[in-house]
Formats: structure tokens, sequence, C-alpha cells
């Protein structure tokens, strides 16, 4: 067969039919092309994420500071002393992170986790009142303060103003919202907390404070008999001993030894006696007068998560340190 001027037309349409496959293919080059940039559209920037009045930018620069990728692996990025942070916040929330973030050496009990819901910053961004909600909404939270709450944690004492708190906190929301095409993997076995703070707990806690287990089997019977022995016990779940230690050591908060009755010198520059109407202030309201060296904003207030009873008790037991 031949066509015009004696050219075989099977040429022809074979050209064509080529010309027509390469723009089938750049079509579909294209349409992938901008297909795969478009998720990325949608992509978190940290400058939109914040947190009560911090952002995710000012953590970040808070997460730098602080070195915390010298332990922390982030989307990656890091070292391995300390766990992965990428989805924590996704995890165990905020109000998890505020307890954990400011106590030196203890993981935060569920009590803890109650007195930081007390704040209005906490409890909105949390999206729950009460430790139960609170608890359902963050299973790691919950995973964490079952496994671990109120032992020794290996993560050192940071001396962290409530301003870089939030910042932190504002930076691991925004890594939590990001699309890390599921970083970190997870554990094929489910995530198990490593036997080493636990190993850690038994070497590095002294004789002055009890370890966990020992105080829950002991307090029953002698939290009956005595007030100091009461306080004790409370000061153990409420979490303050993530704070304070029962001797002068300055931890994130002062040290409880010798304190009461003795003369506190005040960030205002003023002096006060440390008589029972201040304790029991300290613990209700810490921002009415803050001790000086120490920043305000630390210590979450205690007013509504104390009755008068455990007040006398815990006031009872600060006085025999
Ligand atoms: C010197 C090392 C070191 C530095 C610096 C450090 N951490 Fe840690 N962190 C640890 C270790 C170790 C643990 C685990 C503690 C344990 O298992 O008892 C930890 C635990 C944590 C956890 C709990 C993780 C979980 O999955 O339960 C958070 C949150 C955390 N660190 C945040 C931070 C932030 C934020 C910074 C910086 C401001 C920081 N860390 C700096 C060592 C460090
Ligand atoms: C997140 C850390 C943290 C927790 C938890 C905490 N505190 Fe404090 N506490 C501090 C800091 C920081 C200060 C010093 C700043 C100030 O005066 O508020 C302080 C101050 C105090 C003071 C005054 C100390 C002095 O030398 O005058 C007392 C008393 C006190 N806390 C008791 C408690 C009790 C009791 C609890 C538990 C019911 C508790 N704290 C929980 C951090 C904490």
């Amino acid at each position: 067969m031949s066509c015009l001027n004696g050219t075989d037309c099977r040429e022809g349409a074979k050209r064509r039919t080529a010309l027509a496959i390469l723009a089938l293919m750049l079509a579909i080059f294209l349409i992938l092309s901008v297909w795969s940039f478009l998720p990325s559209r949608k992509q978190t920037i940290p400058s939109a994420v914040s947190y009560g009045e911090a952002d995710a930018v000012q953590g970040k620069r808070v997460f730098q500071a602080y070195n915390c990728m010298g332990c922390h692996t982030i989307v990656g990025n890091g070292a391995y002393l300390g766990p992965d942070l990428t989805r924590i916040y996704a995890e165990a929330g905020p109000a998890w992170l505020a307890a954990f973030l400011p106590s030196a050496g203890g993981w935060p009990t569920q009590a803890a986790v109650q007195a930081q819901l007390q704040n209005a910053v906490v409890q909105k961004e949390a999206g729950a009142t009460d430790a139960q909600g609170y608890l359902r909404h963050y299973p790691g939270a919950a995973e964490r303060i079952q496994q671990r709450g109120g032992q020794h944690t290996l993560m050192p004492n940071l001396p962290l103003q409530a301003s870089e708190i939030a910042g932190l906190i504002a930076f691991l929301k925004y890594t939590s919202a990001m699309d890390t095409e599921g970083w970190p993997p997870k554990p094929r076995e489910g995530r198990r907390l490593p036997a080493i703070a636990l190993a850690g707990q038994a070497a590095v806690q002294g004789p002055a404070s009890t370890s966990g287990a020992h105080e829950q089997a002991a307090a029953p019977a002698e939290a009956n008999s005595s007030p100091v022995a009461l306080g004790r016990k409370l000061v153990g779940d409420l979490g303050c001993v993530a704070c304070h230690a029962s001797d002068q050591k300055r931890l994130v908060g002062p040290g409880w030894g010798g304190l009461a009755g003795s003369k506190v010198e005040l960030a205002d520059g003023s002096t006060v006696t440390a008589d029972d109407a201040y304790l029991v202030e300290s613990i209700r309201r810490p921002d009415a007068r803050i001790v000086a060296g120490y920043p305000p904003g630390v210590m979450p207030p205690y007013d509504t998560l104390i009755n008068e009873s455990d007040m006398k008790a815990i006031v009872a037991y600060l006085r025999s340190l």
C-alpha cells in the first residue's frame, strides 16, 4: 500500500502512534509530579503551631539551647541516650509533659498530672479537666504513669523556666503534627521502657528517699498512726518529691531539710519566717511569694488538690525534716 508521494502510509501511522504515546507519558509524568508535591502543601509549619503564649519556633530555640538533641533523637536526628521525642506530645500530651519537664529526676504520678490540669492553658490544650479524662485521651501518659510514676528518671534536672517549658511543649506539639511518613517506626514488640532506669533507681536513690515500692508497702499501716508518716506518703503521691529533696539539696525547688521555722529569702529581697502559714501558702499558691534564686510559675498551685487535714499532715512532715 502506498500513500501520496509514494511514502508508506504505515510509516506515518506508526509515527503518530509513537508521538501519541510520548504525549501520554509526558502527561502522566506531569500529573504524578504535581500529585507528589500536593501533600507537602498541607505540611505543618512551626510558626503556625502554638501552645498558650508560646510558639514552636521559640520552643525550637529552647530545644537547641539546652541541647536536648545531645541525648534525644527527633525526626531521625540526634543521639540515643534518651528516647525519641518526635511523637511524645501526641502520646503523653501537654499535662504529662508539663509535669515531667521541670521535675528533677522523677517520673510524674497521676496526682502530678492532675496538678498540671489546674492550669487553664494546659486544660484547654489537653481538652480534659480531670485526670481520668486526660489519661483516656493520652494513653501514652497512662502507660508512663502506670509503669514509672513516682520512680527515679535518668533525665537530668534542667533549670527550665515556665515560659521555656511552654515553648518546648509547643515545639513537641509541632513535631507530633508533622507528617513524618511514619517515623519513628513502631517497635515490633510494642514499646518497652528501658530497664536501665529501674536499675538506676536503686543505685541513685540514697538512704534519704525510700523507693516507691517500699513506701507503698509500708505506708498504709504507718499513715494511720502518725501525721508525719501520712505527710511523707502524700508528698510522694502528689509528685512533690520530683522537685524537692527531703534534705537541703537544691533540685528544681529548694530542699525541705531545715526549712520549717527558718528564715527564707524571697525574690523581692525581703525575708520571711517559714511558719505554718507560709508553708501552706507556698503549697496552695506558690507564686504568691517566690523564693530568691528560683523561677516563678514552675511549681503548680495545689490549692484545690489538698484538703485541710492532708495539708496539716504535709506541714507536720515538713516540720519533721
Ligand atoms: C544528658 C542527656 C539528656 C538531655 C540533655 C535531655 N534529656 Fe530528656 N531524657 C534523657 C533520658 C536518659 C531520658 C529517659 C529517662 C529514663 O528512662 O529514666 C529522658 C527522657 C525524656 C522525656 C520522656 C520521654 C518518654 O518517652 O517518656 C522527655 C519528654 C524528655 N526527656 C525531654 C527532653 C527535653 C525537652 C530536653 C531538652 C530541654 C531533654 N530531654 C534533654 C536524657 C536527656
Ligand atoms: C514542678 C516542680 C515542683 C513541684 C511538683 C512542687 N514544687 Fe514546691 N517549689 C518548686 C519551686 C521551683 C519552688 C521555688 C519557687 C517558689 O517559691 O514558688 C517551690 C517552693 C516550695 C516551697 C517553699 C520553699 C521555701 O524554701 O520557702 C514549699 C514549702 C513547697 N514548694 C512545697 C511543695 C509541696 C508540698 C509540693 C507537692 C504538694 C510541691 N512543692 C511540688 C517546685 C515544685
